[in-house]
């Protein structure tokens, strides 16, 4: 296991949006490196960067057509190199995105594999012999010289890479240990070592779970194919690491991932802390900002004042997950993602300032969305690149209130989408000169957990006080106590150790083992 993990602190940033240095109104590799600096003055020492390949973009450069390409819009492979290398100077780690579920419908594998005639390709994908065989997974019909209907991954343009089948009982459907499985599986390391040869320090795996079909309810065979990816780690790159998309750690973690996300989907506890709340993403097709879509009234996140919640929600799924996976990789909380409303679409500044504090004082490796460290907001508008409700959660990065909000030179109008049209739209720049700022709240607590070891991924972590109908959360790292009152009302809790508050927000005693958190507080004692 890396060291480096347990003191790392990821930034995801989808590089459409990022920072634009050729005016051409999309973000690129050149704009990234750019921003090193201040990327690491918040206290990010590690990046994730959305897909950044060759793609037709029919979701936003998930559906990949060549592994080991820079898409061009973004710069060339050089450029990501030396991005790769001005990180590590400063200290940052950077992650790819690696998607190897599935591969756009022009990847050149796909291309061959289409064909009648068999060829090296033919069975990189999932192909049935005849239409009729359309259970349980969507399948592509009529659009291939090849007599046979193909299995999606996901979107229409994405056919599913072939791993094989758990149990196959169909006799196209081949075995998880088949030949062409296998060979599959060795295409996908052979990309990922293309990377870290050249400096990249581990990749984000997308849909990690979804690779051996009709797999067991353990997913054991999909296990077994990360264990295998694990070694390879081990063996050939201990330094790196891998992060996935599956949120179940006890599957993710126990079969070889260093970290496994909490996601915002029903199953997980993790959506119980943030977005609580019915999601009616936009109908309108995008109206302007601030999408009234959510009511908040029924909005029962944790970290919602209002809603005076609990956090036991989320305790009920991490607690177990925590425990089986402590010794063998981290779990991490996430501000939010591509994929997620951000979370200032229903939370204020100090709701947030206090959201962020619980989220870098708790165990595992925590990663923030590009944007949500200033509190950008979720933008209703027109769906782009496959985004549909997703859009407005990825529209340019506002640095300060020069045009385009510093992103881009391009004209407003050719802008990859459209920013906060706002007045009070946050910046970078604005909340830099604000020692209260959401920014530098963050700055604060990223301070905190870097300087302190029982803040740390893999410091101890235990319940002290979590009741239902109780908004107060208190917690132990290490020797450190930490105490989170979300709510509107004053709160107290009698038993901890430690004589100093080393950090607080909002109002907040500590007296004898006694503390108490007046409305909306945070506070670390040591
Ligand atoms: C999950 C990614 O986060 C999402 O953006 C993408 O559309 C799907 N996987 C398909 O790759």
């Amino acid at each position: 296991m890396p060291e480096w993990l347990k003191d790392a602190a990821f930034y995801e940033i989808y590089p459409q949006s990022y920072n634009d240095t050729n005016g051409d109104g999309i973000g690129d590799f050149d704009g990234i490196t750019e921003k090193l600096d201040y990327i690491k003055s918040v206290g990010f020492n590690a990046l994730w960067i959305n897909p950044c390949y060759d793609s037709p973009f029919m979701d936003a450069g998930y559906d990949v057509r060549d592994y080991k390409k820079a898409a061009p819009r973004y710069g060339t492979n050089n450029d990501l190199f030396r991005l790769f290398g001005e990180a590590h100077k400063r200290g940052i780690k950077v992650f790819l995105d690696l998607v190897p579920g599935h591969t756009s419908d022009k990847h050149k594998w796909f291309l061959e594999s289409k064909k009648q005639e068999r060829n090296e390709y033919s069975d990189r994908y999932i192909w049935a012999d005849h239409a009729f065989f359309m259970k349980g997974h969507p399948y592509i019909a009529g659009m291939s010289e090849r007599d046979g209907i193909y299995m999606l991954n996901f979107f229409a343009s994405q056919p599913a890479l072939n791993y094989g089948f758990a149990h196959p009982n169909e006799p196209w459907q081949m075995s998880y240990d088949s030949e062409a499985a296998i060979a599959t599986r060795e295409a996908m390391k052979d990309v990922m070592r293309f990377w870290m040869d050249r400096g990249c320090d581990g990749f984000r795996v997308d849909m990690a779970d979804s690779l051996v079909k009709d797999d067991d309810p353990d997913k054991k065979y999909t296990g077994l194919l990360w264990q295998n990816v694990r070694e390879m780690f081990d063996k050939e790159y201990p330094e790196c690491a891998l992060v996935s998309e599956w949120s179940n750690p006890e599957q993710s973690i126990l079969n070889g991932f260093h970290m496994d996300f909490t996601l915002d989907n029903p199953q997980t506890g993790y959506r119980s802390l943030f977005r609580d709340y019915r999601d009616v993403l936009s109908k309108s097709g995008g109206s302007g900002i601030n999408s009234d879509s959510v009511d908040l009234a029924q909005d029962k996140s944790y970290f919602r004042s209002e809603a005076d919640s609990d956090i036991t929600k989320f305790l009920d799924w991490y607690l177990p997950q925590y425990n089986k996976t402590k010794d063998k990789g981290y779990i991490s909380i996430i501000s939010g993602n591509h994929d997620t409303p951000r979370l200032r679409r229903t939370l204020s500044y100090d709701e947030l300032k206090i959201a962020y504090a619980f989220m870098y004082t708790m165990p595992g490796v925590p990663f923030m969305y590009y944007g949500d460290e200033i509190g950008m907001r979720y933008l209703d508008i027109p769906t782009k690149e496959g985004g549909y409700g997703r859009t407005g959660t990825r529209t340019p990065m506002q640095f300060n209130h020069e045009a385009n909000y510093g992103f881009s030179d391009a004209k407003a109008e050719d802008l990859y989408l459209p920013q906060d049209p706002s007045l009070d739209a946050p910046t970078v720049e604005e909340q830099e000169a604000d020692k209260n700022s959401l920014l530098n709240t963050i700055r604060a607590e990223l301070t905190l957990r870097h300087k302190y070891d029982d803040l740390k991924a893999d410091a101890p972590f235990t319940v002290l006080h979590a009741e239902k109908n109780d908004p107060l959360f208190v917690y132990k790292r290490g020797n450190l106590t930490c105490a989170v009152n979300p709510s509107k009302r004053e709160t107290s809790f009698e038993g901890v150790s430690g004589s100093k508050v080393l950090f607080s927000l909002g109002e907040t005693e500590l007296s004898g083992n006694k503390i108490t958190l007046k409305p909306q507080s945070f506070m670390v004692i040591g």
